[in-house]
């Protein structure tokens, strides 16, 4: 599974690299805000142009995802075909991140928008990541009309869970993959029981169809959520930098260090002064 990093902060996508761990990199517009107002807190102007140059850069051939900020089909093929334009050259990384379903009210005239701008920008040869997926069909759409990925977003999905039944939560409290209970009833959305078993039906039907679409498993909250996502299959994940970080830490693990310090014998540290 690759591991893709959810940040606009160009301090993260650099340690990323660095540390050799980084196959990619999502934003969307509150991750961009994120961004933008930590370096504002450092005194330090934004040139939105020249910002994402660095961060497309720092990330090198590593996919960047960048979202569009329109809600009807003519605003976001407009800013897709801008951003591939005036981005992409800088390293040929460029992702654009198109919603499902871009509409913010539930009467509007069509909730196609999406899917038609997703095609028209895979007709020009666009990669496009295909965001806000809540359900499996979502996901069958985008891949039909020629999403390069998808995006179910698992934490989201399982917080609607909690929330839909009045569970109190943190927003990193791990959620199992097979789902809760409230009642001796299990919880779940459309016939999904967490975000996870929502990433993995995506997997398991596009996989079924053959569609070349990866399945990016997006909003995911804690390592757990990290391993489930590998296990159903996720082509990729996209963690923020502390989950990353999280990863790697186990009290066994500092425990054994603390032993094989303390073990050291001269003669065998002597070995390392002289190579
Ligand atoms: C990335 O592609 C998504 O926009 C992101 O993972 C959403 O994460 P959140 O639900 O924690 O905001």
């Amino acid at each position: 599974m690759k591991i893709f990093l959810d940040s606009a902060e160009l301090e993260h996508i650099e340690r990323a690299k660095e540390y050799g761990i980084l196959d990619g990199v999502t934003t969307n517009p509150s991750l961009i805000k994120k961004a933008v107002l930590k370096q504002q807190e450092q005194g330090q102007a934004v040139d939105m142009k020249d910002y994402l140059r660095r961060v497309l850069q720092a990330a090198g051939e590593a996919p960047v995802s960048l979202e569009v900020i329109g809600t009807n089909r003519n605003e976001m093929e407009k800013e897709g075909m801008f951003l591939y334009a005036q981005f992409n050259p800088i390293a040929e990384n460029v992702f654009v991140k198109i919603p499902i379903n871009p509409v913010l009210e539930p009467d509007a005239e069509s909730h196609y928008e999406g899917v038609e701008t997703i095609k028209a920008l895979a007709d020009r040869g666009i990669p496009v990541n295909c965001t806000l997926i809540f359900t499996p069909e979502q996901a069958l759409l985008a891949a039909k009309a020629g999403a390069a990925m998808v995006s179910p977003f698992a934490g989201r999905l399982d917080d609607y869970l909690r929330e839909e039944n009045g569970l109190a939560f943190d927003k990193k409290d791990y959620f199992p993959s097979y789902g809760l209970e409230k009642n001796g009833e299990p919880l779940e959305d459309k016939g999904l029981v967490s975000g996870i078993d929502l990433v993995g039906q995506c997997v398991d039907i596009l996989g079924r169809f053959g569609f070349a679409c990866e399945v990016l498993a997006a909003s995911i909250r804690n390592p757990r959520q990290v391993r489930e996502a590998a296990l159903v299959g996720a082509h990729i994940a996209t963690l923020p930098f502390d989950v990353i970080s999280e990863l790697l830490i186990h009290p066994k693990t500092m425990e054994g260090m603390q032993g094989f310090t303390r073990d050291i014998v001269p003669e065998y540290a002597q070995l390392f002064r002289t190579s």
